[in-house]
């Protein structure tokens, strides 16, 4: 998004001819920022073979998927529906790969039959594998990342301990007992590396770790690093140098492929990275009260439409496309939900009206795809930027869309 003379901007186009054409609440999705993150994603690896996964929970816009298609990346999935998204859109199923989080076995075996490649993150799962497919369809273990924990960080520690995702370490030997029994094609190693990590060498450290269990592992055709690379969003906390990560993964991984005997391919999963700076929640700014001592301005959004703010706590920064360069005031900034629907407290912004153009920034990931229509209200459509040319990717729900699943009695 560039300031241009005194106006936001989104690709040459002014945001407020977006808000006008398209309404407001809307999303809007910068394919421009997608590419220059992608291509940062991978700018550090030269000579290992990167396979970037988009994780597509994080936006499972359909356009936004086949832009990425384009791109040149593959699909991590979560659930049956994204695989059959990731279909659609045209990606191979050898390139969607299924990463799912205690679900039934019944969910792996209709994702073997369409063809995608299987992630298991538990034994249960794992011997009912074996027992249906013996060696035949090649399986990945997702390993519980406390293997980074020996990274001393306190912080990565603690993350760790509320981790529920991926096998123990301390049960390496059951998975070998399991391979050794059904004769199992182990043929990815997977760690999820977690947004907790911030620094190249900290999360070297974890990699050489998942080096000396692969070596354990005679079938493998790739390691996968899962996602969690963290984006900058303007609020001064530290993000991981991409590029010098990618210098550093190359080198080691080209070491530990030697050691190993041959080639693998290396996997990262990327969403929140590649799609979360690209997007934007753009409002209007419907009431402007002074509460107590507090200057609030409401905006006809919520967090129904983006969660983040209220559920973690994250920061977006916000931006008047209506009075860019106005004199800076302290705003707490909410939304229309019945309830406490903070966007932001004591926010420094320029002097804001009702009738502004408020831009939430950073919100490409989850926010589209955690919204609800808590309080009844249509979640806001989606427009794709591509090009210099805006395009409606997803309409606004309407009534029939609320009530359409119910069944009126009595
Ligand atoms: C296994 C796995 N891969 C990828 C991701 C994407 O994470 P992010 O959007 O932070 O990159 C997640 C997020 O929960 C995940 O659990």
């Amino acid at each position: 998004m560039k300031l241009q003379n005194n106006t936001y901007h989104i690709q040459n186009i002014p945001v407020e001819n977006l808000a006008k054409e398209f309404g407001t609440p809307l999303y809007v999705y910068d394919t421009e920022v997608i590419k220059e993150h992608l291509d940062r994603f991978r700018e550090g690896f030269s000579s290992v073979d990167l396979r970037v996964k988009y994780a597509c929970k994080a936006l499972t816009n359909m356009s936004v998927m086949k832009f990425l298609l384009k791109q040149g990346t593959g699909l991590d999935t979560v659930s049956l529906p994204e695989i059959q998204m990731g279909l659609t859109v045209g990606f191979q199923p050898n390139d969607i790969v299924f990463t799912p989080n205690c679900v039934d076995f019944s969910e792996i075996e209709q994702a073997v039959e369409m063809g995608v490649k299987i992630n298991i993150e538990n034994l249960s799962n794992l011997e009912k594998f074996g027992q249906k497919y013996n060696g035949s369809v090649p399986v990945c273990i997702r390993l519980n990342p406390q293997i980074a924990a020996q990274a001393n960080s306190e912080k990565v520690d603690w993350w760790h301990k509320q981790s529920k995702f991926g096998i123990s370490l301390d049960q390496i030997d059951d998975i070998k007992a399991l391979e050794k029994k059904y004769d199992l094609t182990i043929d990815g190693i997977h760690i999820h590396s977690s947004s907790v990590i911030m620094s190249p060498e900290i999360f070297i450290s974890g990699a050489k770790a998942v080096f000396n269990i692969a070596m354990r592992f005679e079938k493998l055709a790739f390691i996968d690093f899962g996602g969690g690379i963290k984006v900058d969003v303007g609020d001064g906390n530290e993000v991981i140098d991409v590029i010098e990560l990618g210098k550093q993964l190359d080198q080691e991984f080209s070491v530990f492929c030697e050691k190993y005997g041959r080639k693998l391919e290396l996997w990262f999963e990327p969403g929140r990275y590649l799609v979360g700076n690209a997007g934007y929640l753009i409002t209007t700014c419907v009431v402007r009260k002074r509460n107590g001592g507090t200057e609030f301005l409401g905006v006809d959004s919520g967090f129904n439409q983006l969660i983040r703010p209220m559920m973690y706590g994250a920061y977006h920064e916000i931006h008047n496309a209506s009075n860019a360069n106005g004199a800076l005031k302290k705003y707490t900034v909410v939304g229309n939900i019945c309830e406490i629907d903070n966007f932001a407290i004591d926010r420094m912004l320029p002097e804001t009206k009702e009738g502004d153009i408020v831009i939430f920034k950073s919100a490409g990931a989850y926010g589209y795809s955690m919204a609800s229509t808590y309080n009844s209200r249509f979640r806001p459509p989606e427009v794709m930027v591509e090009g210099g040319q805006a395009r409606l990717v997803r309409r606004r729900d309407n009534y029939e869309d609320l009530v359409k699943n119910q069944i009126l009695v009595g």
